[in-house]
């Protein structure tokens, strides 16, 4: 049977993996819709069975056209990403990924979704020093961006429990790989490898001990694609990580000499917001529940990331 899957934020560096993978099977039909406030559209393979719209969850208007047909399934990654941004523009954070997640599960009831995906964020532990596991239920939010994931979560039980939604909800940590572009609001590797390759000064914040869960992006696709598959992860919330933990100093470690790059190392007082020095995940629940484990190691994720971006326009990155 053909299915019509719906991914909000398609064009982003997790939502194209996922994109790019779906639509491998030429029974997928892959509907984007992403406003391209940090995506690329050329991140997007454009299968025959992948159709973009340019859009936003916040608007009825787009929702109503991508209603136009069926959709069995929604994969929302569209956010406001993320803390630095959350911090410097709280009321664009909120009507993204507060009120834009909302509309988005009002329409996948009303049109009986069969699978809806939500994709929350490590941040919402906050500075805790154990393995974090999915069972803790004290909340730690530092910025905008981790009270408006966890808003979503918080919603996305709603619509469970009162609506009989069948969602999951999958707190990523620490993703990296192809398909993002490095950046004023983006990820620590990326914009490593950037500073990396142009041989400039790389600013750790912080002591540099301090700790985060890597996982490839390839990694975090596989198991995101599984809990839209398992029946078990209904009404789940799961971690998606590698479950190993990297010092931000072994990270610049690696990222120096797979590069061969001669960028000086300064250190920086952490930003206001940022008090985790220590951040791994516990993974058994996505292990039972998804049978997921990841597999690429982070040199090697490393290694492919660099590859990738030796070849890609940087000039498109935004600082
Ligand atoms: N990258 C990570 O390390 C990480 C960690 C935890 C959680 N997440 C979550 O995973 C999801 C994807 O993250 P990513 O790294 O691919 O980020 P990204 O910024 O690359 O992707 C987000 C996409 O959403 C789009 N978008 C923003 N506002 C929109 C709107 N109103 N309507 C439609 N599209 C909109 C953007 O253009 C972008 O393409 C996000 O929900 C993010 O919160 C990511």
């Amino acid at each position: 049977m053909k299915k019509r899957i719906l991914i909000t934020g398609g064009a982003g560096a997790i939502g194209s993996t996922l994109a790019n993978q779906l639509s491998k099977n030429p029974d997928n039909r892959i509907v984007v819709l992403d406003n391209l406030s940090s995506g690329h559209v050329e991140n997007l393979k454009m299968r025959k069975n992948v159709r973009f719209i340019q859009g936003s969850v916040e608007s009825d208007e787009d929702l109503n056209l991508v209603w136009k047909d069926k959709i069995h399934a929604v994969f929302h990654l569209a956010a406001n990403f993320a803390n630095q941004n959350s911090v410097d523009f709280p009321q664009r954070d909120l009507q993204i990924n507060g009120l834009g997640t909302l509309k988005l599960l009002l329409k996948a009831v009303e049109n009986h979704v069969e699978r809806f995906i939500y994709t929350s964020s490590s941040c919402v532990y906050g500075n805790r020093r154990e393995p974090l596991a999915e069972s803790c239920r004290e909340f730690s939010l530092d910025t905008p961006y981790a009270i408006t994931k966890l808003l979503g979560e918080q919603y996305v039980h709603f619509f469970v429990e009162h609506h009989g939604l069948k969602a999951v909800i999958l707190r990523y940590f620490n993703v990296y790989g192809p398909n993002e572009y490095p950046g004023k609001y983006r990820n620590v590797i990326g914009n490593f490898l950037y500073k990396a390759i142009r041989n400039e000064e790389i600013t750790v914040t912080g002591t540099g001990e301090e700790t985060r869960d890597f996982n490839y992006v390839d990694d975090t696709v596989r198991a995101t694609i599984l809990a839209s598959q398992k029946e078990k992860a209904v009404g789940q919330v799961l971690n998606i990580a590698s479950g190993i933990e990297t010092s931000v100093n072994d990270l610049v470690e690696h990222i120096l000499e797979i590069t061969q790059s001669k960028s000086k190392v300064v250190h920086q007082r952490k930003r206001l917001w940022d008090s985790v020095t220590r951040r791994v995940a516990a993974t058994e629940r996505a292990f039972e529940v998804l049978g997921y484990r990841p597999e690429v190691l982070l040199r090697d994720g490393l290694k492919k990331y660099y590859q990738w971006l030796k070849k890609t326009d940087l000039d498109k990155c935004e600082w």
